[in-house]
């Protein structure tokens, strides 16, 4: 399973590239103005900063909702760097869009899934990736691990090449979870990566085979 970080911030950006196991980035328009990166060129620039950063897939959203939009913008975004996945919300012109990009063999991440319905238009259209976001159901009394189970499944019946990206990935289990379930990839923040590494039973043996360790150099 790819691990994705699911942020805009360079810093964090950079912490998960040094751990070392880092393949991409997933970034939206709320976590780019959350680093505060407004206006065209400054978010161009943005961009090619992670792509210097991460030899990985780098998922950069359009903005326009229209077909014609979406295509100049989404050209745009390829043309900055071969890593560059173009990503489109799950609409009526965002299938077209995807379909259009996909027979120009440009990579795409359908973002903004919420069924199983929407996962196999996203994948007739030709996505490289399809974004369920799991957090986003929970927070509305709906199962959105069953959602992967869904996809997964679906994909599988079918040979359909788009992979599962496990979206609004919030915490340690749902990224667990999601590998139990065979979702390609998951994103999610930096947080949620490095809790991972947390154990008490670690933490302990560790104290105690240092503390071993000094008594014989005593
Ligand atoms: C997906 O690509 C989105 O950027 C992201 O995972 C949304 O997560 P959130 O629901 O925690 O905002």
């Amino acid at each position: 399973m790819k691990f994705f970080v699911d942020t805009a911030n360079l810093q964090e950006i950079q912490e998960a590239h040094d751990l070392g196991v880092l393949d991409g980035v997933t970034t939206n328009p709320s976590l780019m103005a959350k680093e505060g990166i407004f206006g065209h060129d400054n978010v161009m620039a943005h961009y090619k900063q992670i792509c210097e950063i991460v030899d990985g897939d780098i998922s950069a959203e359009v903005i326009a909702t229209d077909f014609d939009g979406m295509v100049r913008e989404g050209e745009l975004l390829a043309e900055l760097h071969p890593n560059i996945v173009v990503k489109v919300p799950m609409t009526r012109e965002g299938v077209k869009a995807i379909r259009h990009f996909s027979e120009r063999g440009i990579k795409t991440n359908c973002t903004l899934v919420f069924s199983a319905g929407q996962a196999i238009l996203a994948a007739k259209a030709g996505a490289t990736y399809v974004s369920p976001f799991v957090g986003r159901l929970d927070d509305v009394s709906t199962d959105g691990l069953q959602l992967i189970e869904q996809i997964v499944h679906i994909y599988g019946n079918y040979g359909y090449q788009t992979q599962v990206l496990a979206a609004s990935v919030r915490h340690v289990m749902h990224l667990v979870q999601c590998a139990e379930l065979g979702a390609d990839v998951v994103t999610c923040p930096l947080s949620v990566i490095t809790g991972l590494l947390n154990h008490p039973l670690t933490d302990i043996g560790l104290q105690k085979f240092l503390a071993d360790h000094a008594k014989g150099n005593k």
